[in-house]
């Protein structure tokens, strides 16, 4: 017995790293999955329907249940294709991953305006289209069972998304609108049963830059590896379980055998003007706002711990 046998998956992007390890460790946990992936490069050029078909390969020889899909997420026919396709195939979705990316890093200055369109669409539509697609079919599936359908989305963030990174413009404005879609998905399908998370991962995969030739799919990792992108997994399958059925709303970043809870955007500490009777004046409010913002307390990233400038784990 899985913790997820009987449920349906759709994971997007997931012929590579870490998508990869999602949708073999869902299978195992029983889920029947939807490989989805279009199957080009890095930076989202070509595509490759094998690729996909891959990882169901992997997944059928372990035993678990998964066909293959190789829609462009960043489409909305092809979103709609992908989330038809589970529930004519498997009769229901259950668990959606909005994972599939890309990268295209340049410094603000030199950005391409196709580099900023390339990276927003396959990141914020390809996470909005599948999951619109899929909000409408749970919220008619709840009006026809007359209650909540019990349904998890998961999202893709990055620790460049809520926290910023050099060279990243394009994503970190693509992967920190997804952490605030994440929130606001959650508020309208609340009443639906149907619960919205984020995760920030990591993991050697291609999408690093210094992995290199090292890339090791999530599948081949024989023992413990703190760079597998296979360690993120085991969040998922939990949030796509019952087992999480009161978390809604949040965000975790998973590094190596680390998961940490962020809270959102929250406001720390707020100026009002001397008796409270009149407008600011603008020096007297700037003095005001620095003593605010400078005794804020910075512990650097992640309570303390930083990436090593070498670490593969820095980008992406
Ligand atoms: N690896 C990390 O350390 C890391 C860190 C933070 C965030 N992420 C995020 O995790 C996710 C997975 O990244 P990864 O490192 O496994 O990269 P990866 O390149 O190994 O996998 C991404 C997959 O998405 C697929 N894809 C790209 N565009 C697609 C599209 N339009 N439609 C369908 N599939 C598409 C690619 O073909 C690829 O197989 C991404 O959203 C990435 O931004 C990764």
């Amino acid at each position: 017995m899985g913790i997820l046998d009987g449920k349906v998956a759709v994971v997007t992007g997931a012929g590579h790293g870490v998508g990869r390890g999602h949708a073999v460790q869902l299978a195992e946990a029983g889920a029947k999955v939807v490989v989805n992936d279009l199957g080009g490069s890095t930076r989202g050029e070509g595509q490759d329907e094998s690729v996909a078909q891959a990882v169901v390969d992997v997944i059928k020889a372990r035993g678990g249940e998964a066909i293959a899909d190789a829609n462009d997420v960043s489409s909305w026919t092809g979103s709609k294709a992908m989330i038809d396709k589970a529930i004519d195939s498997f009769g229901s979705l259950d668990i959606l991953v909005n994972n599939a990316g890309i990268l295209r890093d340049k410094m603000i200055f030199n950005m391409e305006e196709s580099d900023w369109d390339a990276v927003i669409a396959v990141h914020l539509k390809g996470h909005f289209a599948p999951t619109r697609h899929a909000c409408a079919y749970w919220r008619d599936k709840s009006k026809e069972i007359g209650g909540p359908v019990n349904a998890s989305i998961i999202h893709t963030s990055s620790s460049v998304g809520l926290l910023g990174n050099v060279g990243q413009t394009n994503y970190s404005a693509a992967k920190g609108g997804i952490a605030m879609f994440t929130i606001a998905v959650g508020q309208d399908m609340a009443r639906y049963g149907v619960r919205s998370n984020c995760v920030a991962p990591s993991g050697s995969t291609r999408l690093l830059p210094s992995a290199g030739d090292k890339v090791v799919e999530p599948d081949e990792y024989t023992e413990y590896d703190p760079r597998d992108p296979g360690n993120v997994a085991p969040l998922i399958v939990w949030l796509g379980s019952d087992l999480s059925s009161q978390i809604s709303g949040q965000v975790f970043l998973s590094i190596a055998s680390t998961v940490t809870h962020f809270e959102p955007w929250k406001a720390a500490s707020h100026v009002t003007v001397p008796g409270n009777d009149r407008r600011w004046d603008p020096a007297e409010l700037g003095q005001a706002l620095e003593e605010i913002v400078f005794k804020t307390k910075h512990p650097g990233l992640y309570g303390g711990m930083q990436y090593g400038a070498d670490s593969p784990l820095r980008r992406g």
